[in-house]
């Protein structure tokens, strides 16, 4: 633990800007968290955490001692050494980043007379440190400097992504700040990557896209298997034991989702279009994942006709498990699909929520979502799903009819449960 703790404000109580924070204080650091909502700070305060996040919560109450949270620009900048952006960068109708938050934080900056080092933690299009810097320059903040710090910590395990990084990637225009914001990362056994500010936000798209790429691609591949006989769970390990290749990111499925992958590959193909690139795979491999999300309808129609009336039970609602975050994810296109073509659509997740969802039902338990239903459809991979006692629930549906939209379940155990099991990429089912 670093003895020279450093005063670090962080912008967004989010799922990034939560761990940013608690992980810095876990260094050492004396850490200010600043969001705009006052019921998420109150949260805070009473030493509860707003989002699930594996970790987070022991490491919020370890730390507490270093740590405060606060609405107040003022109070979070105070005595601060470093800023750190961590607020959301949605997707606007054009599928440009909307970076008003980010604007807002760096307008919103006191005048200050210290040295601060502004630390871009939010995925930002490529040119957007540079329009910081200008910005900052014009306000006659020349002497605040400027890093891009991205991050690459996935939900669920973001805690341990932190803390035990495969790199730390700082871009920066003056040296000085890449080593200022380096030394915050003391005590963290990582390669840095040390670039120029476009070049890191680069990395981080660049990083999204390629993992994006390997998803469409062996869901590619299942829907071949498919079509071929074969089985991509087969296929995947036998490729996947390459070394060039790897076996990460080749688990075939019902698509990506998310809070991230969606609008970050939205992002960098808006970003190349604007600047007169027609970036072909990326657009490609969007493409693939918005049908990947869709085939499951297909299964499902095939093997129960027409879905009108028909009760679909969906296990998960979070776009992955150990999260209880539903941005983007495949269950709710799924939902709205199912109910689109009249299906009475019941959802069970164990921490997730169906708000938003208009007309699904969310029950608690695995067995109520399945009593009666016509099919069942696991979206997302919850391990406690593979605890369930399969053969009791195929008593209690309408239709044993279960698609396995995560290849997690063992086809010949469901089968011989008594299931028509269907998969993705696998033999085709056998009634
Ligand atoms: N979620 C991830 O796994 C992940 C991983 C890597 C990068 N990112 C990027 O990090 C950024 C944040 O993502 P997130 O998932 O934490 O978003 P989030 O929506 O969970 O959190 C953003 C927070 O910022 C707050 N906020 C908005 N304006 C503010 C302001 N002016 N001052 C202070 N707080 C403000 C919001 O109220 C919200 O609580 C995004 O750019 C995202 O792309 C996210």
């Amino acid at each position: 633990m670093g003895e020279q703790g450093k005063r670090v404000a962080v912008f967004g109580a989010g799922y990034v800007g939560l761990v940013t924070g608690a992980c810095f204080a876990e260094l050492g650091h004396r850490v200010t968290v600043r969001d705009v909502i006052p019921e998420k700070i109150a949260i805070l305060e009473r030493g509860e955490v707003p989002i699930y996040e594996p970790g987070l919560d022991e490491l919020l109450e370890r730390n507490r001692q270093r740590l405060t949270f606060t609405t107040d620009v003022g109070e979070a900048i105070d005595g601060a050494e470093f800023v750190y952006v961590a607020v959301g960068t949605p997707p606007t109708f054009s599928g440009d980043a909307d970076l008003s938050a980010v604007w807002t934080v760096i307008d919103e900056l006191p005048p200050v007379d210290h040295r601060i080092v502004v630390a871009m933690k939010s995925t930002v299009p490529v040119g957007t440190g540079a329009k910081v810097r200008h910005r900052l320059d014009a306000r006659g903040l020349g002497h605040v400097g400027y890093v891009s710090n991205p991050e690459f910590t996935a939900e669920g395990t973001a805690v341990k992504d932190f803390m035990e990084p495969d790199r730390i990637v700082i871009g920066s225009f003056d040296q000085v700040d890449a080593d200022a914001v380096a030394a915050l990362h003391e005590g963290i056994d990582a390669p840095i990557v040390r670039a120029d500010v476009a070049s890191a936000e680069m990395i981080k798209l660049a990083a999204n896209a390629a993992l994006m790429t390997r998803i469409s691609f062996i869901n590619e591949i299942a829907n071949v298997c498919e079509a071929t006989g074969a089985d991509v769970v087969k296929v995947a390990e036998g490729i996947g034991y390459d070394r060039r290749i790897g076996n990460s990111f080749l688990r075939a499925g019902v698509g990506f989702g998310g809070s991230c992958f969606p609008k970050d590959s939205l992002a960098l193909k808006q970003l190349a279009a604007n600047s007169g690139y027609h970036f072909q795979v990326l657009n490609a491999v969007i493409e693939v994942n918005e049908l990947q999300k869709r085939r499951v309808i297909g299964k499902l129609s095939e093997l129960l006709g027409s879905l009108r009336g028909k009760r679909i039970a969906l296990l998960g609602l979070a776009f992955k498990p150990n999260t209880d975050d539903t941005r983007e994810a495949p269950a709710f296109v799924l939902a709205g699909r199912l109910l689109a073509e009249g299906a009475d659509v019941v959802a069970w997740d164990p921490i997730a929520s169906s708000d938003g969802l208009h007309g699904v039902e969310q029950v608690t338990t695995v067995e109520e979502a399945a009593r009666d239903a016509d099919a069942v459809v696991l979206v997302t991979e919850w391990p406690q799903l593979r605890d369930v006692d399969w053969p009791a629930i195929v008593a209690t549906m309408r239709r044993p009819v279960f698609v396995d939209g995560r290849n997690m379940l063992d086809p010949g155990a469901m089968r011989g449960a008594g299931f028509t099991y269907d998969a993705i990429g696998r033999a085709a089912p056998t009634g």
